[in-house]
């Protein structure tokens, strides 16, 4: 740790506001907060209201080095550490993210503007049980004996990569944050984050609190642009792995800069998942079913969102109806107000492009807009990123609203006659992250999970990220898996193969 004092206080401290102040300017480094080397800063916004909350350290390449040379040298010490220690010490962290989980809920609620109560407060909660889960692990990071000859004693050792670069994104920062950074550090390696322009505080507030029990430099984390910080970070040599979460078009840059450097990469790159629902369904949890799965309470801005809803005919209308109903219901608000559902859109260009989506399932002939919800009406929130649910039905296969993520309150719904025909549109699309069906004939229902083209698929529910269960998608969803013991070890360990010939 360094010696002078954290400008965070050490108890949770319940004042988002003050803590966004506290925490501007920095990065985290080699067991400290420190400043920006360049002296640039950009605005952390509160999406509700507008007004700037904090600033953000402008990190570029410098920084990079600074951050990756420091874990590069904890590194080498933090192999050492026996497995389970490690794990321990991992295992540790979940107990004072669940001390300070109302702290980290209502931070990320304003930086984010996802409502308290159904989003940040959960988020900051699955955190917790994530570090929980990985911390358990370092006993697992285990190799084989392998049957080579009677006088040769031929084994695999899982060893660590070395220094991770981590880039994650804004819509659950700390979530996606923590399955990459809790298994990494398990399996022997440290870590640099680059954190999302949008949402940089929370996760460097939970920089401070890992680093009361891991040792410095283990961890750490830059704020900044893609291009800026993000690249340098990548294209680092003493990064020997990457793990990204964000857009197809990232994505790609990411692997390409990986490739060039012939390093692992691990991608999770969002979808246009899809939810089948079948007449014979179980009708009001279905109904239920589609507003968790659309992620209604996060304005739509998930990789899982169930953005596709295809319902058998006789029921179309009806759960149309019943749709618009429960979306009616919600109330969209203040994110930090606990009477709030749904809070607002993370940016100003991330609503421009959800509004672009809205204008053009308008605009397109047989198709109806179904808005639901109401705006805020309180006169503090005028300035605030708030935009009513969409519905959309008559939409043909080929709009782009159909193909395209959108990652915002939208849902495109469509009948369907034969499961084969809906297995067919299902699988007609670039992406293949998620997938849910819903109903009561198990036989066509598992039928259908075998063949759809998805990374997970739920029937009869539609949770998110669970600890271990392997999640990633296939097709342009990403490469890799995420949140399991496999994915720990296969994409943060390397198998080395040890042979002693005995004579
Ligand atoms: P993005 O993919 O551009 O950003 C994700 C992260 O990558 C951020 O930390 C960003 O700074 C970093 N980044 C950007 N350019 C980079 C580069 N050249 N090298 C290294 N790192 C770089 O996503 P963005 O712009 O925030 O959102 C655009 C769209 O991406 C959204 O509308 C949504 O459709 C999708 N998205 C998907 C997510 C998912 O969970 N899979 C999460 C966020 C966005
Ligand atoms: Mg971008």
């Amino acid at each position: 740790m360094l010696d002078r004092p954290h400008p965070t206080p050490a108890d949770p401290c319940l004042d988002p506001f003050a803590l966004a102040k506290a925490l501007s300017g920095f990065h985290f480094v080699g067991g400290g907060y420190v400043p920006g080397r360049n002296g640039r800063s950009f605005a952390v916004v509160n999406p509700a209201t507008g007004i700037e909350v904090a600033r953000a350290a402008e990190g570029d390449a410098d920084d990079v080095d600074v951050a990756v040379q420091a874990a590069a040298r904890a590194q080498k010490e933090w192999a050492k550490v026996p497995a389970r220690k490690r794990g321990a010490m991992v295992h540790a962290c979940a107990a004072l993210l669940k001390e300070h989980q109302e702290e980290l809920a209502r931070l990320i609620a304003l930086e984010t503007g996802k409502a308290l109560r159904t989003e940040s407060r959960v988020e900051a909660g699955v955190v917790a049980d994530v570090f929980e889960f990985f911390g358990g692990l370092g006993s697992e990071l285990k190799g084989e004996s392998v049957p080579f000859a009677p006088n040769v004693l031929s084994v695999t050792v899982r060893e660590p990569l070395g220094v991770v670069g981590a880039i994650i994104p804004w819509n659950v920062p700390m979530l996606l944050m923590a399955l990459k950074v809790a298994p990494a550090l398990v399996a022997g390696n440290t870590v640099v984050v680059k954190s999302a322009e949008e949402a940089p505080l929370a996760v460097l507030r939970i920089c401070e609190l890992m680093n009361r029990i891991l040792p410095p430099g283990c961890f750490n984390m830059l704020s900044g642009f893609g291009p800026e910080c993000g690249a340098p970070l990548v294209a680092h040599p003493k990064v020997r792995k990457v793990t990204f979460t964000g857009s197809v078009e990232t994505g790609k840059i990411v692997a390409r800069a990986a490739a060039e450097k012939l390093i692992p990469v691990t991608l999770e790159l969002g979808g246009k998942s899809p939810m089948i629902v079948f007449a014979d369904c179980d009708f009001e949890k279905t109904v239920s079913g589609a507003l968790t799965s659309m992620r209604f309470t996060r304005q739509g801005q998930s990789c899982t969102a169930a953005s596709r809803i295809y319902v058998e005919r006789p029921i179309f209308d009806r759960f149309v109806a019943a749709m618009k109903d429960a979306v009616n219901r919600m109330v969209m608000g203040d994110p930090l107000d606990e009477k709030t559902d749904i809070g607002t859109i993370v940016s100003e260009g991330q609503l421009e492009k959800v509004r672009g989506f809205i204008e053009e399932g308008t605009g397109t002939a047989g198709a109806t807009a179904h808005v639901c919800s109401a705006m805020p009406t309180d006169p503090a929130l005028k300035k605030g990123l708030f935009i009513q649910p969409v519905i959309f039905t008559g939409l043909g296969a080929d709009s782009r609203l159909v193909r395209e993520e959108i990652f915002g309150p939208v849902t495109v719904i469509a009948p369907f006659d034969e499961p084969e025909a809906v297995l067919a549109e299902a699988n007609d699309s670039e992406y293949g992250l998620a997938a849910s069906l819903w109903t009561n004939n198990l036989k066509v229902g598992l039928d259908l999970a075998h063949r759809l083209e998805a990374g997970l698929v739920q029937i009869n529910q539609n949770l998110v990220v669970q600890a271990n269960l392997s999640y990633g998608g296939v097709k342009s969803s990403g490469l890799g898996k995420e949140a399991s013991l496999e994915a720990m070890l296969e994409h943060f360990t390397h198998k080395k193969t040890i042979m002693v010939n005995m004579g």
